[in-house]
């Protein structure tokens, strides 16, 4: 699929605006993409990013070029997580997420560590039939750990807690997982403590979905987050991962990450995604999904404390949405009317 002739038009309409794409000096026609500026760069002040995959990031070279020139923050898409980091008592393999890491300083880029507290992911041998007090000592020991291990490294940020809001609030305001299964909602305030004993100058954050737009969980997570400040947890930012369906960004999305950042924290978009909702999107679902990509880095670039756009994922054929094409690029590093509209918010912006 070409973008380049669809591209301008599509923006245009959408935003009433002359954006076009520069015009290549040749007469070849080169990609799209190579016509678009390093969206790091335009994003700056702000730190563009994507969740990195090593498989593909070792195995896919236009994968690799888009992530050696586009991005300037990385969050390992499963290699910190839980399962993958520390799959048995006292064993920690480190190697996946160590090349992201290493990959991440070839480029210049900062990573985003995620995540210590989740429902998901967890390895087989943390299970109900551990107690209270030893789910405490492991998950001290989990954050400790791992953040020791990356305290050289200079991480910008980690996500200590993940997807702790409930989705039924008329039933509990934390999510029934394991950790408050034990712990309780303790097990926010605690893994906030041992990481910000373990690196004292990291930024700290919770992340969450369904909570980017105003509305009950939001509420739900804005009463938490209060909360925390209030006892003197140490919490630095909150993440709103973003993903959404064609059509469905919140229109009060910036509102809301104005209302966390006037608490004095940071906000950040951390897992963007627009879900076509079709295995085969017509132009005018590109340009609705391009559209939506605009609001969501609008909404971010009018926050002065929204520190970082994160994308999940980089091409659509490596996307755990799949077949979607729920992503700024196409499988072959075309730059899709999304990556287009992103360049464009952040100049937008300045
Ligand atoms: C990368 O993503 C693919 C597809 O979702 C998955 O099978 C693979 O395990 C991932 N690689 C890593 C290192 O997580
Ligand atoms: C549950 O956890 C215990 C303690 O870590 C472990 O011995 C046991 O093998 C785990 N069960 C499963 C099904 O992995
Ligand atoms: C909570 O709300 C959900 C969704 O609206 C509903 O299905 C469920 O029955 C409610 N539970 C209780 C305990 O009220
Ligand atoms: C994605 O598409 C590219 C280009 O067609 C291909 O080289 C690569 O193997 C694809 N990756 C996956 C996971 O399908």
């Amino acid at each position: 699929m070409v973008f380049r002739f669809s591209v301008s038009a599509a923006l245009g309409l959408l935003l009433g605006c002359t954006y076009v794409l520069a015009t290549p000096a040749s007469s070849a026609a080169p990609a799209a993409s190579t016509a678009l500026p390093p969206i790091r760069s335009v994003a700056q002040p702000r730190f563009f990013g994507a969740a990195l995959n090593s498989t593909f990031l070792f195995n896919d070279p236009i994968y690799t070029k888009l992530a050696e020139t586009q991005f300037s923050i990385f969050t390992p898409e499963n290699e910190m997580k839980w399962e993958v980091i520390h799959p048995f008592p006292n064993v920690y393999n480190f190697t996946p997420a160590d090349e992201l890491v290493k990959f991440s300083h070839t480029v210049n880029a900062r990573m985003r560590g995620h995540n210590f507290v989740w429902g998901s992911q967890l390895a087989p041998w943390v299970n109900d039939s551990l107690t209270a007090t030893e789910m405490d000592i492991i998950l001290k020991e989990h954050i400790t750990t791992i953040m020791d291990h990356y305290k050289k490294d200079n991480i910008y940020a980690w996500d200590i807690v993940n997807e702790i809001v409930s989705d039924t609030l008329n039933v509990s305001t934390f999510k029934q997982i394991l950790w408050t299964q034990k712990l309780g909602e303790e097990v926010v305030a605690k893994a906030f403590t041992y990481a910000r004993a373990a690196n004292p100058s990291v930024k700290l954050y919770i992340n969450d979905y369904s909570i980017e737009g105003l509305g009950p969980k939001s509420d739900a997570l804005f009463g938490i987050v209060q909360g925390m400040m209030k006892d003197k947890i140490p919490i630095d930012g909150v993440g709103f991962q973003c993903h959404f369906g064609l059509g469905q960004v919140p229109a009060t999305l910036q509102q809301n990450l104005q209302r966390f950042a006037d608490l004095g924290l940071d906000v950040a978009i951390t897992e963007l995604d627009i879900n076509t909702g079709s295995t085969s999107p017509t132009d005018a679902m590109f340009a609705q999904q391009a559209q939506d990509y605009l609001s969501v880095v609008s909404a971010c670039a009018a926050v002065k404390r929204c520190v970082s756009v994160t994308t999940w994922g980089i091409m659509d054929n490596h996307s755990w949405i799949v077949g979607k094409d729920v992503l700024p690029w196409t499988g072959t590093g075309e730059a899709k009317p999304a990556a287009t509209a992103i360049v464009q918010a952040f100049e937008a912006a300045k």
